[in-house]
């Protein structure tokens, strides 16, 4: 079976966004991946409420939206009413998972939740059952552009044995620094969906990029 494919608008060329959305529209690619980030929860700043909207007008595909911000409580509503149709919280910045995945649900939203790479995946063991996806960090959240982490190929394989114990059908999607020299190994591990950013946009063709991680 074909990973699913979500192309990190974060290394679009935000000039010409619409050019970069039309482009996915037309790839065998899956998702949008949209980050999000607060400037506290990571390093750095992306974009919010208003751009998503921008690509949701847009984009015939949904939209992953990964949230890499404090408190993601308070904006649960705004990101689905935005266009978010999986909103992805970091279990780093949640108190009360449970509550937070069954809000997002209750909107009729895909649930997710990521973890950073010094996360290990038994945390989730008692919250599968109410989660859509698993994101695993495979570089340390902020950056597009950065060296994937080898160590998540073994975390993959024990999240993937997990749900199966736990019978769920909980996704995988793994995040930062996926390219044609690890595409295979991280779905061969058990992954379901891939992000990519920098292969994507930076190559010559991202079509043929998306293609080349996808099968
Ligand atoms: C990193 C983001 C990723 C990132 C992936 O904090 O969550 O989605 O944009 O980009 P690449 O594929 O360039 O590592
Ligand atoms: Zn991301």
């Amino acid at each position: 079976m074909n990973n699913l494919i979500a192309p990190s608008l974060l290394s679009a060329d935000f000039g010409n966004l619409q050019a970069d959305i039309e482009m996915i529209n037309k790839s065998n690619a899956d998702w949008f991946h949209v980050d999000v980030m607060d400037g506290v929860f990571v390093p750095n700043i992306s974009f919010g409420f208003s751009i998503i909207k921008h690509i949701k007008k847009h984009a015939k595909k949904p939209l992953d939206v990964h949230l890499m911000i404090t408190n993601p409580d308070r904006y649960i509503e705004e990101f689905v009413r935005a266009g978010a149709d999986i909103l992805t919280i970091h279990y780093e910045a949640c108190n009360h998972l449970h509550r937070t995945l069954s809000m997002i649900r209750s909107l009729g939203t895909k649930a997710g939740v990521a973890l950073n790479p010094h996360t290990p995946v038994s945390v989730l063991t008692d919250i599968l059952a109410e989660t859509d996806i698993v994101l695993l960090m495979s570089v340390n959240p902020g950056f597009g552009g950065q060296k994937f982490i080898t160590n998540t190929y073994r975390k993959t394989q024990q999240l993937k044995e997990m749900i199966e114990r736990e019978g769920t059908k909980t996704l995988i999607e793994i995040d930062g620094g996926v390219d044609d020299t690890n595409a295979k190994k991280i779905s061969e591990s058990g992954a379901d969906v891939l992000v990519a950013g920098n292969f994507v946009f930076k190559a010559k063709s991202p079509t043929d990029a998306i293609d080349l991680i996808r099968n």
